[in-house]
């Protein structure tokens, strides 16, 4: 893609781990860094993109140039998102979404009873990417939606099938487990098509696979 291929282009794009209350001390969290998800604000904004971050529990430096949101839950993420949805040319939700929340977050800190633990009841999270996706007729219509799925095994084939469940137009697939993705500097991934294609990204830095993401992207805009 060219330096400025982004320009005039809103892009809205989530990083980081959701984190969903237990008790006002702990919580269900993922290992999320961000890394990814700012590497992709990082090259939007340098080919010109009007980007906004909206952050999940991150604790790296704020891209330059860069609209950041800090938020904690996936609740808060959800309602972040749908409110800046609006008006973006692109959504990429490169975030690690709780699928589940524990259902009532109690007040105060949970002691040590001396019995049996209570078990945590948990209730489902909506989906976030899902929603976009049904929505994007009515209140964005034209918008690219990009999704990223963490899988441990038959990558492209999960891949595909999450990519049809979810009906967004760019599916990012990366593996996890065993080091990888989560925190590290490099990722490696295939992004698949709605289209039918899959662009194999090899291991590199992680602004080299969201630069691959802004070329299919800006393809989208251009083509
Ligand atoms: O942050 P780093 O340390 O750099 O690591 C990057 C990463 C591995 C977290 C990132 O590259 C990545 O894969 N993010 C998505 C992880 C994930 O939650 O995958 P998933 O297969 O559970 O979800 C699939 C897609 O649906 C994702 O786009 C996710 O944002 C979205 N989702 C999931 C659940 C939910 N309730 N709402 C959603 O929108």
């Amino acid at each position: 893609g060219g330096a400025d291929d982004l320009a005039g282009r809103r892009i809205v794009i989530s990083a980081g781990g959701t984190r969903e209350a237990i008790d006002p001390v702990r919580f269900i969290g993922n290992h999320s860094s961000g890394k990814q998800g700012y590497a992709l604000a990082r090259t939007a904004a340098a080919r010109g993109a009007d980007v906004t971050l909206i952050a999940a529990n991150v604790s790296l430096p704020d891209p330059a140039g860069v609209d950041v949101i800090p938020v904690t839950s996936a609740a808060e993420l959800a309602e972040t998102v749908q409110e800046r949805r609006v008006g973006a040319d692109a959504v990429v939700m490169a975030a690690a979404v709780a699928d589940f929340r524990p259902s009532s977050s109690v007040g105060s800190k949970i002691k040590k009873s001396g019995g049996e633990p209570d078990p945590i009841e948990l209730t489902e999270n909506p989906d976030i990417l899902a929603d976009l996706v049904r929505t994007r007729a009515e209140r964005a219509p034209g918008q690219t939606i990009v999704g990223f799925a963490a899988e441990t095994d038959d990558v492209v084939s999960n891949g595909r099938t999450k990519l049809e469940r979810k009906g967004c137009d760019l599916l990012v697939v990366n593996q996890v487990g065993r080091g990888r993705a989560f925190g590290t500097d490099d990722n490696q991934a295939v992004i698949l098509g709605i289209d039918g294609s899959a662009t194999e990204v090899p291991r590199g830095p992680k602004e080299d696979l969201a630069d691959q993401v802004w070329d299919l992207v800006s393809g989208r805009f251009h083509g």
